[in-house]
């Protein structure tokens, strides 16, 4: 198989924000508790917060995690996790069958976040509550003093305000198994009529509302037609979220799936524009990509879980090798598309569809999708390219057309570094990449980082780390042009300087 690429400093896409490579800590199953929160480990900190995991969060350089929920966040009273601890009550969780006990809450969380180097995008309850509570949570997180809320958070220890920019209006409203489903037009007219209230306590704050669960809703897109009919001016992001698994062990056209999630994007900018085009806006509606992942492995042991346990393992996926190359050629489509997606949260950080995995009271280790998240992570940033690529291309029983090669590049101007992430899709044979460099001249290869291994079910687990990358790629620069063989079935990450 053999490959080209025209890389350009000159055919931008967009300088890429930085927030597409954030995550997503639920109070679900051991996402809080035992995950980033196991006081009595011999590696908590003095709040209790486990070191080992936020040093590999830290690694992973998170700039920004989604909180408290998904559906949790549908039946949460934020008051719950707020003042004295002992005085926090344990509450029901309907959307996982748990018991929360509301050792960690708001300010806890914004605790970790800021030792892990993170912003906060904190949603908001639109299921079981409304305006009242939003409003009151943003004056609570973010009044400088002297109202009611604001004053609170004082007496809890919070002399200065939490300063949380971006938040959820709600989330997955138009899922049945949410707390408080609604159709599109009563989501849309509660989401702005929060939006206004929390816009009205502060100004500065950026607004998601939620686009569809996934693309197989039967109300996907007209759930965005609509509601963002409503909310078009008071929204600054309309949310997508979208889990893809092998269940048929068709891996030809498992590592496709990046495609479909393509569409999606494309499918949503353009609702988004019809909106626009339609109030004769000249606001530009962004992308919060704010779930996506590989969710399946755990499906089956979830089902056999006794309701009301506190901090179960819940959606705890073992992930394999081939999943972190389904992971690669996700983000590599966040790039594609980063002039209009400007938000993304891997879901979620720890224990649950993570790539960080704890041990109750034990060791903490990477997921094999840990590796392509930190190289987009710590390499991704700067201008996305779009490159011109010429790749053969195959048919899977899903797809049509699949390209073998799926890459993009990234300039980063400033450190003056060129960064090509490249999978080689192909099952049996290696791709030869012929990448045509011609304005990056003067550039050599720094190095050729791979993840590669024989069995593409191959996992990590706490006593090894089977899937791991290493960088003895064989990329090299020769009359301007980078050239490189691609293993099969591997992840590459070729950077110039
Ligand atoms: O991330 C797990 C769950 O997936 C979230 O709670 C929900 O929003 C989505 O359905």
């Amino acid at each position: 198989l053999r490959a080209t690429m025209i890389v350009d400093k000159a055919f931008i896409i967009s300088t890429i924000d930085a927030r597409i490579y954030g995550s997503f800590v639920e109070h679900l199953g051991r996402a809080v508790y035992n995950g980033i929160y196991e006081p009595g480990h011999p590696l908590a900190d003095e709040q209790g917060f486990r070191k080992d995991v936020l040093e590999m969060v830290k690694e992973l350089q998170v700039p920004i995690v989604r909180y408290p929920g998904g559906n949790f966040v549908s039946g949460y009273n934020w008051e719950d996790g707020v003042g004295p601890r002992e005085q926090r009550p344990r509450r029901l969780d309907l959307a996982w069958r748990t018991t929360e006990t509301n050792q960690i809450g708001t300010n806890e969380f914004v605790d970790w976040a800021k030792k892990a180097g993170s912003e906060v995008m904190m949603a908001v309850n639109l299921g079981t509550r409304g305006i009242d509570a939003a409003r009151n949570l943003v004056e609570y997180c973010n009044h400088q003093g002297g109202s009611y809320w604001s004053d609170l958070r004082k007496q809890h220890g919070y002399a200065e305000p939490h300063r949380i920019k971006t938040w959820c209006l709600g989330n997955e409203m138009d899922g049945p198994w949410q707390i408080g489903h609604k159709t599109a037009d009563e989501y849309g007219r509660l989401a702005v009529e929060t939006a206004k209230a929390m816009k009205w306590v502060d100004p500065g704050l950026e607004l998601v509302a939620c686009g569809s669960s996934n693309t197989a809703m039967p109300t996907f897109p007209q759930w965005e037609a609509t509601t963002l009919e409503h909310t078009y001016e008071a929204a600054d992001f309309i949310s997508l979220h979208q889990y893809y698994g092998n269940r048929s062990n068709d891996t030809a056209s498992y590592l496709a799936y990046s495609m479909d999630m393509d569409h999606f994007i494309r499918t949503i900018i353009s609702t988004c524009d019809y909106v626009k085009a339609k109030k004769r806006s000249k606001k530009t509606m962004f992308l919060s990509f704010d779930e996506w992942n590989v969710w399946f492995h755990s499906n089956d042991a979830d089902k056999r879980l006794e309701p009301w346990a506190i901090a179960p393992p819940q959606l705890e996926d073992i992930y394999t090798f081939e999943d972190a190359l389904l992971v690669g050629s996700m983000l590599i489509t966040l790039l594609r598309h980063s002039d209009r997606v400007r938000m993304a949260c891997m879901a979620q950080l720890v224990n649950v569809i993570a790539p960080i995995m704890t041990a109750n009271g034990g060791a903490s280790w990477k997921q094999t999708i840990f590796y392509p998240y930190l190289h987009a992570s710590v390499y991704g940033r700067g201008v996305a390219l779009q490159p011109v690529v010429s790749s053969p291309k195959y048919d899977s029983k899903e797809f049509t057309d699949v390209p073998y090669l799926d890459s993009i590049a990234v300039h980063h101007p400033e450190k003056d570094e060129l960064t090509v992430f490249a999978i080689n899709r192909s099952l049996e044979k290696s791709l030869t990449l012929e990448c045509d460099i011609r304005s990056f001249a003067d550039y050599a290869i720094i190095e050729h980082i791979v993840l590669e291994h024989d069995d593409l079910k191959a996992v990590n687990t706490a006593e090894h780390e089977a899937v791991r990358p290493h960088n003895n790629g064989n990329a090299i620069v020769q009359d301007g042009r980078v050239k490189a063989e691609l293993s099969k079935h591997s992840w590459n990450v070729i950077r110039l300087g």
